[in-house]
């Protein structure tokens, strides 16, 4: 695994985990970390129990008896990581968004088909009981011809002008701002329900435009340097409307300066048999209202997905018994273990990476130019 701060310690965890829970072919095994600073990796990698650790992610990448390179570093890093591992025959998994651009994330795809590698792109979201259940929902028909889909991504944690310039608000780093580090998301999420969109409309702003330089020092925490400043480049905030190839209507917004929202991810979905919401703040919690709920009694229901019948629930704990964030990522690394046993073709993938870098290139494209722009199509990369 080459990363070993915030989404290291919670991929760590998960690998550990996950064989204590599912009954996998294939058992994850933690054999070296890589980072850049030596002493907070040997201590990273003590802690998170990691064999050994190697200083240059290159060497991990050369080596025989490594079958998977997992990325949890910056988004600027992802490309050349990801190619070179799958250059090497390794499977890889990559945190999100897959990259800076569409380009880089199509000379992505280009390499793990190459390799014929399994690959995968943490969207963890998608993997809470709720979530999937939601999913079941939709393809069973159950909520009918779906209308709307109305998502937030709602976080406060850089209000404080005061937090300095991370690698989170410069754009040769991270791409892009709230919109592809929390929007990328949430329209993830609305890929996987609702389906493939069509065209999108957006518009971002940056209200803090200069702050002290600074570095994350672990989860969402920084230390700050206040002697120097620089100018923030990308999105605090955006907003946007999208048209789904099924006729459905989108409306997405992601901040970081919704002050009181700590993690604040939420969808709700229209259809014409049913209305589903859900919130990752209370994440086992699913709200569902059905048309044919007889009169008198309609409403929303409240339903604890932690029952077997809930995907991944009957892993975990008897009914009632609530599972959190955590559980999301060890999900995810379920399937991803049972790809490279060869048993599935786990989603999603770099592939679901590539259609999501373009929703957000398209969004951008949108903000900038103030019109409608397409989404294009799935499945292929430029030129093919
Ligand atoms: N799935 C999620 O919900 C979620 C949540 C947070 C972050 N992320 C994603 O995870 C990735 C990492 O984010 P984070 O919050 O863990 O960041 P972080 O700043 O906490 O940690 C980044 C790690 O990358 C290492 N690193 C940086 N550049 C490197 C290089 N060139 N070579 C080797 N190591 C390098 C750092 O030493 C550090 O260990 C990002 O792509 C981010 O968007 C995903």
């Amino acid at each position: 695994m080459i990363g070993h701060r915030f989404m290291g310690k919670v991929h760590s965890h998960a690998y550990r985990d996950l064989p204590f829970f599912f009954d996998l072919p294939v058992e994850p095994v933690l054999s070296d970390l890589a980072g850049r600073n030596e002493e907070e990796l040997k201590a990273a990698a003590d802690a998170m129990g990691w064999a050994s650790y190697e200083t240059d992610w290159r060497r991990l990448v050369e080596r025989d008896d490594i079958d998977v390179i997992d990325i949890v570093t910056p988004n600027n890093t992802h490309a050349e990581m990801a190619i070179a591992a799958a250059e090497a025959g390794k499977h890889v998994i990559c945190e999100k968004p897959l990259a800076l651009s569409v380009s880089e994330a199509e000379r992505m795809l280009e390499a793990v088909r190459k390799a014929g590698t399994v690959h995968m792109i943490c969207h963890n979201y998608r993997f809470a009981p709720a979530v999937q259940y939601v999913k079941r929902l939709i393809e069973e028909g159950r909520l009918g011809r779906i209308y709307h889909i109305r998502a937030q991504y709602l976080q406060d944690w850089i209000m404080d002008p005061s937090f300095p310039l991370v690698w989170r608000l410069k754009k040769e780093v991270s791409g892009s701002g709230a919109l592809g580090d929390i929007g990328s998301h949430i329209l993830d999420l609305a890929r996987f329900l609702v389906g493939e969109m069509d065209e999108v409309t957006g518009m971002m702003k940056t209200f803090i435009q200069e702050r002290p330089l600074g570095e994350m020092s672990g989860g969402l925490n920084a230390r700050t340097d206040r002697e120097r400043s620089g100018q923030v480049d990308v999105d605090d905030a955006v907003a946007v409307m999208a048209r789904f190839q099924n006729g459905a209507l989108g409306v997405f917004e992601a901040t970081r300066f919704a002050g009181g929202n700590r993690n604040g991810n939420r969808f709700e979905i229209n259809g014409e048999k049913g209305s589903v919401r859900w919130d990752l703040e209370n994440m086992n919690h699913l709200q569902v209202y059905f048309t044919e709920d007889e009169a008198g009694l309609q409403g929303f229901r409240t339903i604890n997905c932690t029952e077997d019948v809930h995907p991944y629930a009957g892993a975990y704990w008897p009914p009632g018994h609530i599972i959190g964030y955590e559980h999301t990522f060890i999900n995810l690394l379920a399937e991803f273990m049972r790809g490279i046993a060869g048993e599935t073709a786990p989603t999603p993938d770099f592939e679901d990476g590539l259609q999501n870098q373009r929703v957000l290139e398209a969004v951008e494209e949108s903000a900038r130019t103030g019109t409608w722009v397409k989404v294009s199509r799935p499945g292929s990369l430029t030129g093919q």
